[in-house]
């Protein structure tokens, strides 16, 4: 009996890791149809508030390259609208970049003039984000709809990982 129990949490968390696995990042357009614009004041800071960033998201810059482009700057130089040393400079006017980090990534138009009329963006990754409706929701039942003794084998094949998973999944509840 331990054992069969041993050996359904391992399957219940192969199934959790294989959600994280599975698992992509949401792709939000910058601006929503106005995109990345001086034209029509556009509230940035509104926008991504409206928003909840987590890893792996992606965000687009869409934009008339002729007239601006995407630096990522530190947090002084987003407050003061100085973009003579970006981090990183994106220029094609349809640039996806992937947030892979916690915290505030800040982006300017590096164009004069721009960033001091709002072209300026605040993307937050909270560290610990709202749960996902997968957590809340019951798991899906299992693919063999009776478990036959058959079926548990790959299963009691994996408790031998079983530490390895828990120490994965430990750290995904840490840092996630
Ligand atoms: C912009 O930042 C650079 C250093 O990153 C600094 O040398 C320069 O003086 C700043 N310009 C203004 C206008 O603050
Ligand atoms: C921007 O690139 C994406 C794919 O990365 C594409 O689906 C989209 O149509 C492009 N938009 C423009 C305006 O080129």
């Amino acid at each position: 009996m331990r054992m069969r129990m041993a050996a359904e949490g391992v399957c219940l968390i192969v199934v959790v890791l294989g959600w994280f696995g599975v698992s992509k990042g949401e792709v939000y357009k910058v601006g929503d149809s106005a995109g990345w614009t001086t034209i029509g004041n556009i509230d940035y800071k509104l926008w991504s508030a409206t928003k909840t960033f987590q890893l792996g998201d992606v965000i687009v810059f869409e934009y008339n390259p002729q007239f601006h482009n995407v630096m990522q700057v530190v947090h002084s130089e987003y407050k003061a609208c100085n973009a003579s040393s970006p981090i990183s400079t994106h220029t094609t006017g349809n640039d996806s970049i992937a947030i892979n980090t916690h915290g505030h990534h800040f982006f300017v138009c590096g164009v004069p003039g721009h960033c001091q009329s709002g072209q300026k963006l605040d993307i937050n990754v909270l560290r610990s984000p709202s749960p996902t409706p997968s957590f809340s929701a019951p798991l899906p039942p299992p693919a063999v709809p009776s478990p036959s003794p058959s079926a548990a084998p790959p299963c009691l094949q994996l408790r031998r990982l079983l530490p390895n998973f828990l120490l994965f999944y430990l750290l995904i509840t840490l840092f996630a």
